[in-house]
Parts: C-alpha cells; sequence; structure tokens
C-alpha cells in the first residue's frame, strides 16, 4: 500500500467514528427532549378503560327501605319538575291561549295583534317558524312589545310552538 493509501484510510475511519459519535449524541438528544416535553400523553381512551375496569361488579342493594325511599325521591324530583313548568306541562293550545295570550290578544292590548286576519296576515307571512322564535324570545315590532314566552317564563319552547300554531291557524 502506498503511504497516501494509508492517510486516506485514517482521515476516513476518522470521520466515520465522527459521525458515529454524532448519531449517539442525536439520539441521546432525542430522547431526552421527548422525555421533558410530555410529547407521550396518556390516550384519552385509557382512563375510562381504567375506570371501566376497576367499576364495581354490581350496585349496592339497599333493601326495602332503601328501594322505598328511592322511589319517594324520583316522585318528589317528579312532582318539582311538573310543578315549574306551567299547566303541568300541558300541550293544550287553546287553555294556554285563554290563560296567557287572550289577555293582550284577544283585546288588543299594547297594541297586540287581535284575533283578526287583517292584522295576522303579513305576520302569517313570515313563516310559523320566526313567529315562534318571536313568541318565545320576545319581540319588538312598530306595534308594540310582545314579551318572550306572553310573560310567562314556566311554559316550555314545546308549549308556546303550539300555542302560536292554534292562533295562525284560528286566524289563517
Ligand atoms: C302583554 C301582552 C301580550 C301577551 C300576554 C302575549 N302577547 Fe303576543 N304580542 C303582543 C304584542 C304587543 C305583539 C305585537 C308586537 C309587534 O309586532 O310590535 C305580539 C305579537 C305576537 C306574535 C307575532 C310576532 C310577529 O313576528 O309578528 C305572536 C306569534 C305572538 N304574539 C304570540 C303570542 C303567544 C303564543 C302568547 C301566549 C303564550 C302571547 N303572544 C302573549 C303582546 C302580547
Amino acid at each position: 500500500m502506498q503511504k497516501t493509501d494509508l492517510v486516506f484510510l485514517k482521515h476516513f475511519a476518522q470521520v466515520i467514528a465522527g459521525l458515529f459519535a454524532l448519531m449517539v449524541v442525536l439520539i441521546i438528544g432525542a430522547w431526552v427532549i421527548y422525555d421533558r416535553q410530555g410529547f407521550h400523553e396518556d390516550n384519552p381512551a385509557k382512563a375510562a378503560e381504567v375506570s371501566r375496569r376497576i367499576a364495581p361488579v354490581a350496585d349496592a342493594y339497599s333493601g326495602d327501605t332503601g328501594r322505598a325511599a328511592i322511589l319517594a325521591a324520583e316522585a318528589a324530583a317528579k312532582a318539582a319538575a311538573t310543578a315549574s313548568v306551567a299547566f303541568d306541562g300541558a300541550l293544550d293550545a287553546e287553555l294556554i291561549y285563554k290563560n296567557v295570550c287572550a289577555a293582550c290578544h284577544d283585546t288588543g292590548a299594547g297594541g297586540a295583534p287581535k284575533s283578526d286576519k287583517a292584522a295576522w296576515a303579513p305576520r302569517i307571512a313570515q313563516g310559523l317558524d320566526i313567529l315562534v322564535k318571536h313568541a318565545v324570545e320576545g319581540f319588538q315590532g312598530a306595534g308594540g312589545i310582545m314579551p318572550a314566552k306572553g310573560g310567562r317564563a314556566d311554559l316550555t319552547d314545546e308549549q308556546v310552538k303550539i300555542t302560536v300554531e292554534y292562533m295562525v291557524d284560528k286566524y289563517r
């Protein structure tokens, strides 16, 4: 071998060794960064899966006394829920109209459109969705102020909707 070949081999080996060392440094560096940054967050499904696995196999049975208490509590909760809805949640448009809406809409109080076709035709032309929205959320037009749900906040949206449908049918 010539002397120049030996020199080449030496330098070549040094370059290879240098690249190898660089590789090791980069691997370690990548590990450290990965570890610090918390890129490896837990799979969100994991927590759910763990609680599913450690959940009790069955609920405790508290005997008939407990059962009576549970039923009583359920009945009370149901009563409270219906009590806070107007007319016990009845979907009776005529009843709701007579008790809530008629005060203004039969008399024209405060500029409410009365039960005549002329007053309702342009409103009906807006489409039922708009009328329902105005009745539920309240509405101020040229005529006056329509209070949200006719001032009865305890009416459900559904109850207001069927009442508007009832009015529209009546005046169409
Ligand atoms: C305090 C009086 C009052 C009561 C109670 C009332 N309204 Fe009205 N309502 C108005 C007035 C005033 C307007 C007209 C608003 C305007 O166009 O300026 C109106 C308008 C409306 C309109 C037409 C809205 C539109 O877009 O033109 C609908 C529908 C309506 N009321 C439904 C109801 C329903 C359903 C009830 C009962 C749950 C009810 N109102 C109770 C005063 C009342």
